[in-house]
């Protein structure tokens, strides 16, 4: 594919977005696959943008652009989501099509006005939609669908109806780098979408089951779902709306998590412990050393497991910073139905696991069993209790599991 070659998706319909093959940090979140921004262009009596890209890419997207049609005769522009990833290039798309109408929702006018007071913002013909409003593009119509909280207040979709497509921006979305545009040209695509759902969008569970069943009262049966991130969905469509309805329940498998940090190796071994207890009860179980995985693979395991066992030595009377940092992670991500298992070791004085148990009491989150301690190393009598531990969590999660 040549870089600036655009992918028509559909007759007259075309991607103009860019891939990001060295993104590896997301406002903090890995993406060791890279990512992509996504713009659409449709080519009908009035020529429309959906969505731009992050701003350092604007002539990538504007050299995709003129292959097909010269920019400064773009008529529409829709903004379905302010974040800068996707408005980022609206000041310098506007620059070039000043006579261009924006779209955007309330809540997205009210962004842009923020963002972009000082880069032209006042001079910009903007016009509020709401779900339900329609735009006639020629011989085509789009629909605007407001998707509140997914995941920003003011985050929108757009519809075009005549060939059922859903531009469904951060919805649906993952993040990687690809020269491949739809999702039957990757493999496993589902797990980079749980990846993506579990980083971005499991806070907002409540709200993600209402939006599908909007779109069911909206009667939008989407026959291709291209999101700002990621391929197209072309042909797994039911499959990752599917997922996208179990995850939002807290859905949780039979599996064990053990997540842990340690310092001289004592909280490791009680992590292994435990692990080999979780396979004596023939539940799935994963062990994640928090400096040596990524944090966003992590939450997806978080996201798919029904028991979490999380270990940490004490540093300065206290938790280790890693695991007080993923704490606050996943408190702001809200898992859903899980149980929680506390372990650490201290040398002198400890206090990691009250630390830990603190952290997950403000997160109201539910404990399976009692914490366990152990001073400077464990024994063999401490690798038994872990062993039992282990396959005590293994009996919880089996009873835990929805799915
Ligand atoms: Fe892809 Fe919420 O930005």
């Amino acid at each position: 594919m040549d870089e600036h070659e655009p992918i028509e998706l559909a007759k007259g319909v075309y991607w103009v977005g860019v891939v990001d093959w060295n993104l590896r940090d997301f406002h903090g979140y890995e993406t060791p696959k890279g990512g992509t921004y996504n713009a659409y262009l449709i080519v009908d009596e009035k020529i429309t943008l959906i969505d731009t890209v992050k701003a350092p890419f604007f002539s990538d997207m504007a050299r995709r652009i003129s292959r097909i049609v010269d920019p400064s005769k773009i008529d529409y522009i829709i903004c379905n989501h302010v974040e800068m990833d996707h408005s980022g290039s609206i000041p310098d798309i506007m620059e070039m099509a000043p006579n261009a109408k924006l779209f955007a929702s309330s809540k997205g006018e009210k962004g842009l006005a923020e963002y972009y007071r000082e880069k032209g913002y006042d001079k910009w013909d903007l016009t509020v939609v709401k779900t339900g409003t329609e735009l006639s593009l020629g011989e085509r119509t789009l629909m605007f669908i407001e998707a509140t909280m997914l995941h920003w207040p003011d985050s929108m979709q757009t519809y075009l109806k005549d060939n059922a497509i859903l531009f469904s921006n951060d919805a649906f979305g993952q993040h990687i780098a690809s020269s491949k545009r739809f999702d039957d040209e990757i493999d496993d695509l589902i797990t980079d979408a749980g990846i993506y759902y579990a980083n971005i969008l499991m806070p907002f569970g409540s709200q993600i089951l209402k939006y599908v069943e909007r779109l069911n009262e909206l009667n939008v049966n989407p026959k291709m779902i291209a999101p700002s991130h990621g391929v197209i969905w072309r042909s797994n469509i039911q499959e990752i709306i599917t997922a996208y309805g179990h995850w939002a329940s807290g859905h949780n498998m039979q599996k064990v998590l053990v997540i842990y940090d340690s310092m001289w190796g004592s909280t490791e071994i009680m992590a292994s412990e435990i692990v080999e207890g979780v396979m004596r009860s023939g539940v799935e179980v994963s062990m994640r050393h928090l400096r040596k995985n990524d944090w966003s693979l992590t939450m997806k395991e978080l996201m798919d497991a029904s028991v979490i066992a999380i270990g940490s030595p004490t540093m300065n009377n206290d938790m280790f910073f890693t695991i007080s940092g993923f704490l606050t992670y996943m408190r702001g991500l809200r898992p859903k139905n899980k149980k929680f298992f506390l372990f650490g070791s201290y040398g002198w004085g400890g206090g990691a696991v009250k630390g830990m148990d603190k952290e997950l009491e403000i997160g109201k989150f539910d404990i399976a069993m009692e914490s366990m301690e152990v001073k400077f190393l464990p024994y063999e009598e401490d690798k038994k209790v872990c062993q039992d531990i282990g396959y005590k969590l293994g009996e919880i999660a089996k009873a835990n599991a929805n799915y």
